[in-house]
C-alpha cells in the first residue's frame, strides 16, 4: 500500500503532512513520489488567499480518473480549509471521489477514520477537535532538518486573515515536551530545527516566554541551526534580540512581516503596531546583529489603500532594504472584517500596477545585496541537489539566503563551508570550501 501526499499553504501545513504520513507509515503505507502509483493520496489544504482555494478544486478534480479507476482507493482532505463549513459542504456535494475529510486539530484521528471508512465504505467527514496529545513526539530520523511545533493557532485577528478561524485560539506546548523534542532530533542526527506557530513571540509556558525557551533549544547539544516561524512585530523584544545575538547558532534571519507602510492601513489591518514602531524594531536587530538578513510579508490593495498608503509603503520599504520578500495581492476571505468592506475595494487595475510598483522597488535591492555577498564565507546546510543542474547542489545559508554549488548526493544534509563567488536577485553560486573526499556518507 503507497501514499502520496499533496500540501498547500505554510510550514504548519508541511509539518502537518509530515506527521500524517508519520501515521500512515505506522499503519503500514509506504510514502511514493507517483500519484498513480498511490493507494491513498491526501490533500492538506489552505485558504489564505482565494487561489490556492481555487488550486484545491482544480486538483480534486484532476484526481477523479485516478480514484474512479481502482476500487479501493482512498483520495482524504484535510488541512485549513476543512476547517470550514462551506469548503466541506462543497466537496460533499460537488467531488463524489472525496473519501474522507479531516480538519487540523483531528490528525491523530486518522488510522480510526480510514478504519471506519474502510468498513462502512462510506465516506467519512469528521473535523470535530480531538484532546491533541501535545507531548506526542514521532519519529524522523532521515532527515539533518526537523519542524518542531511550539504552539497552535492565532489571537491576532489582523482584518484580513482567516487563519484564527482555520487553526483556532493561540495554544502554547509545554517547554520541556519542545526541549525533550530537539533533544531526541538531535541525538539522531537532526542539526537544523525550525520551531514553528503562527506567532511565535507570544508563545508562553508558565515563566518560559520565547526568548527563554529560543535559548533552551539552541543549547541543546548537537543543534548547529536554529530557526523560527513566524514572528509578529509587536510582539518583538529586546530580550529575543539579546538570545538572538549571544547564541551564535540562531540563524542570522528575522522573518518579520511588514504588510503595509502606511499607518492608517495598519490600524485597519488591526497589526497593533506602526511604521515607526517597526523600524525601531529594525533597528534594534541590525544593532546587535548588523549581519542579519531581514525577510517580509507585504499586502497590496487593502481595502481603503490610497495612493499616499501605496507611497508609504514603497518608501519603507526602499529605507528597510529587506533581503528577501514574500508580496501578495489583497484577496478577501468570507467572514473576515476586511472583506466585508466591499465599497472600498480597491480596482484590480490599480492593484497591479501597485504591485509591480513594489517589485520594481524591491527586486534591486535583493539583487544589489546578494551581490555584497560575493566573497562571503557561509555555512550551508545542503538541501539536495539543483533543480536546474545535476552537478549542483543546494541549501540555505545562516541569513536564509539559497546557495548552489558543485557537489553530488553525499553532501545531502551536511553543514558545507561555501564561498559565495555570484549572485543573482534570488540565489548565490558559490565553491565549495572543503576537500570532497574528507565527506562522510550520508547517513
Ligand atoms: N501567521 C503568519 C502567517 C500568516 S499567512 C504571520 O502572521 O506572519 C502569511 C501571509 O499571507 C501574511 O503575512 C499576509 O501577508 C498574507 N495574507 C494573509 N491573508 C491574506 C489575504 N487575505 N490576502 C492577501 N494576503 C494575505
Ligand atoms: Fe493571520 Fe495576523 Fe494571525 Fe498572522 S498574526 S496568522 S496574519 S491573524
Ligand atoms: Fe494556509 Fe493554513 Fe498556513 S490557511 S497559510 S496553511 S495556517
Amino acid at each position: 500500500m503507497k501514499y502520496h501526499i499533496i500540501t498547500h499553504g505554510c510550514q504548519m501545513n508541511e509539518h502537518d503532512s509530515e506527521r500524517i504520513a508519520f501515521l500512515l507509515e505506522e499503519m503500514g503505507y509506504e510514502p511514493t513520489a507517483q500519484r498513480d502509483d498511490a493507494d491513498f493520496i491526501l490533500m492538506n489544504t489552505c485558504l489564505v488567499r482565494e487561489n490556492a482555494e481555487l488550486k484545491v478544486y482544480g486538483q480534486l478534480g484532476a484526481l477523479k480518473p485516478w480514484h474512479d479507476e481502482r476500487e479501493g482507493r482512498i483520495l482524504a482532505v484535510s488541512g485549513c480549509m476543512m476547517q470550514t463549513g462551506p469548503a466541506q459542504e462543497t466537496i460533499q456535494k460537488k467531488y463524489p471521489q472525496v473519501d474522507l475529510v479531516f480538519g487540523t486539530q483531528n490528525i491523530q484521528k486518522l488510522p480510526e477514520l480510514i478504519a471506519r471508512h474502510r468498513a462502512t465504505g462510506e465516506r467519512v467527514f469528521d473535523t470535530t477537535p480531538v484532546e491533541e496529545d501535545l507531548a506526542a513526539q514521532y519519529r524522523k530520523a532521515d532527515h539533518q532538518f526537523a519542524y518542531v511545533n511550539i504552539m497552535t493557532g492565532c489571537n491576532n485577528f489582523c482584518t484580513y486573515c482567516i487563519v484564527p478561524f482555520a487553526r483556532g485560539r493561540e495554544s502554547s506546548r509545554r517547554a520541556i515536551d519542545v526541549v525533550r523534542e530537539v533533544e531526541r532530533l538531535a541525538a539522531d542526527g537532526t542539526k537544523e530545527i525550525m520551531l514553528l506557530g503562527q506567532n511565535v513571540n507570544s508563545y508562553r509556558d508558565e515563566d518560559v516566554d520565547f526568548p527563554a525557551l529560543l535559548a533552551r533549544v539552541a543549547e541543546v547539544p548537537g543543534v548547529e541551526r536554529v530557526r523560527f516561524m513566524s514572528s509578529h512585530p509587536k510582539d518583538l523584544s529586546d530580550a529575543l534580540i539579546q538570545v538572538m545575538a549571544s547564541h551564535p547558532n540562531v540563524e542570522r534571519h528575522f522573518h518579520l512581516p511588514l504588510q503595509s507602510g502606511s499607518n492608517a492601513v495598519l490600524k485597519a489591518m488591526n497589526r497593533k503596531y506602526t511604521r515607526e514602531q517597526y523600524l525601531d524594531r529594525v533597528r534594534a536587530l541590525r544593532a546587535a546583529m548588523p549581519e542579519i538578513a531581514l525577510s517580509t510579508d507585504i499586502i497590496v490593495g487593502f481595502p481603503g489603500e490610497t495612493e499616499e498608503d501605496h507611497r508609504e509603503t514603497l518608501e519603507l520599504c526602499r529605507e528597510v532594504e529587506f533581503d528577501a520578500a514574500f508580496t501578495f495581492i489583497y484577496s478577501p476571505r468570507p467572514g473576515t472584517v476586511a472583506a466585508k468592506r466591499v465599497d472600498q475595494f480597491v480596482d484590480a487595475q490599480t492593484t497591479a500596477r501597485r504591485f509591480q510598483e513594489l517589485l520594481d522597488v524591491l527586486y534591486p535591492i535583493f539583487a544589489r545585496k546578494n551581490h555584497e555577498a560575493i566573497g562571503q564565507e557561509v555555512r550551508v546546510l545542503v538541501e539536495g541537489i539543483s533543480k536546474n543542474d545535476p552537478h549542483r547542489v543546494s541549501g540555505r545559508d545562516a541569513q536564509n539566503r539559497l546557495v548552489h554549488f558543485p557537489g553530488d548526493e553525499r553532501l545531502i544534509g551536511q553543514m558545507a563551508p561555501v564561498k559565495i563567488t555570484e549572485a543573482g536577485s534570488f540565489a548565490l553560486v558559490g565553491e565549495p570550501l572543503f576537500e570532497t573526499s574528507t565527506l562522510s556518507a550520508k547517513r
